[in-house]
């Protein structure tokens, strides 16, 4: 790179037309999955307070949600749901009648094309909000495992197009896997949580999906902040496993992890942009401290261009918004 003034790189930065044809990494709305978060009750549409724009929305009111999202092309969206009861077992999760259940078969009947994914974790339906079953401070493993099973059952079975388990426990892609095999939904594809820290960006997500645990917190099951190596056997155990596509997240802050999982594997691979990756960009361009919509997009760039072939994010119809008026 030393032959100066041969070599400028500078060339093909004058020019605008020019740096369009040279651009290496282009966002699209067909990157984008939406998340939601489904409550019980009628007509509630309630602001989350620590997430701008994001909304507690009640099934009728979703129903609307996903019409607009389908309209804006954006290809799928996750539905997290918040239940009337809690419990120690969150029995709410496997009602056939819950209210993720319910939020799926009227959000499949009220759209065309949409996809719907189900996130599947204990830890937004037990009363303690831990991921699984307790034994004392303990969350059983085994246990755990044959409860997500139903979970996810109960979710292909109200009509879920993606099954994607967010919980960390061993073992459990496999024996999901195997249960939705057994009942004829061989089709049905398997989004693995494959790689999740133990991050203190999911803060504003509990607020949103009242999951908060009531003491501890998810260290005995998500990953060391620290380990980059051990996200490896995660994703190669998840795709032993059955997984159809692998996630990484949080997203920003672990470039590295979404790089080396994809140059590894070369698996369809998501990123979940989440929710205090989202807050902090909103707050402080809120406070006119960032440019808020071009840093979304830088962010959201950065993930694609790590290797992230999907992005879950809050942001997704803000993107599309955006693509539309510069297009
Ligand atoms: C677990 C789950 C969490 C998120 C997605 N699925 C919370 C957690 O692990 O504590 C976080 C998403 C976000 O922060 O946006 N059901």
């Amino acid at each position: 790179m030393a032959n100066f003034p041969i070599k400028r790189l500078r060339r093909l930065r004058y020019n605008p037309s020019v740096r369009d044809l040279v651009r290496e990494t282009v966002l699209t709305k067909n990157d984008l999955i939406y998340p939601l978060f489904v409550v019980p009750g009628q007509k509630i549409k309630k602001e989350i307070r620590s997430m701008p724009g994001v909304y507690q929305m009640s099934v009728d009111v979703i129903v609307e949600e996903c019409k607009d999202v389908e309209k804006l092309g954006i290809p799928a969206v996750i539905l997290f749901g918040i239940p009337e009861h809690k419990d120690e077992v969150g029995s709410g999760a496997y009602d056939p009648n819950g209210i993720i259940q319910k939020a799926v078969r009227a959000i499949k009947k009220g759209t065309n094309k949409l996809l719907v994914i189900t996130d599947v974790c204990l830890c937004e339906y037990t009363s303690h909000g831990h991921c699984g079953v307790l034994n004392g401070e303990k969350i059983l493993n085994d246990e755990t495992v044959e409860l997500l099973v139903k979970e996810s059952l109960s979710h292909a079975e109200a009509g879920a197009d993606i099954i994607a388990p967010s919980d960390m426990m061993d073992g459990r892609i496999g024996a999901i896997r195997k249960a939705l095999d057994e009942k004829g939904f061989i089709e049905t594809p398997i989004l693995s949580y494959a790689v999740k820290y133990a991050s203190g960006f999911y803060g504003p997500f509990r607020d949103a999906a009242e999951s908060a645990p009531a003491f501890g917190d998810r260290r005995s099951h998500q990953m060391d902040i620290a380990n980059g190596n051990e996200a490896l056997r995660e994703a190669e155990t998840d795709i032993e496993e059955g997984a159809d596509i692998i996630m990484v997240k949080p997203a920003g802050a672990y470039l590295d992890i979404i790089w080396r999982v994809k140059e590894k594997f070369g698996m369809p691979t998501a990123a979940y942009q989440v929710s205090g990756e989202y807050a902090m960009i909103k707050a402080a361009g809120r406070n006119n401290w960032i440019d808020e919509e071009r840093v979304m997009i830088e962010s959201l760039t950065a993930i694609k261009r790590a290797g992230a072939d999907m992005i879950l994010t809050y942001f997704a119809k803000d993107v599309v918004n955006y693509l539309q008026k510069v297009s």
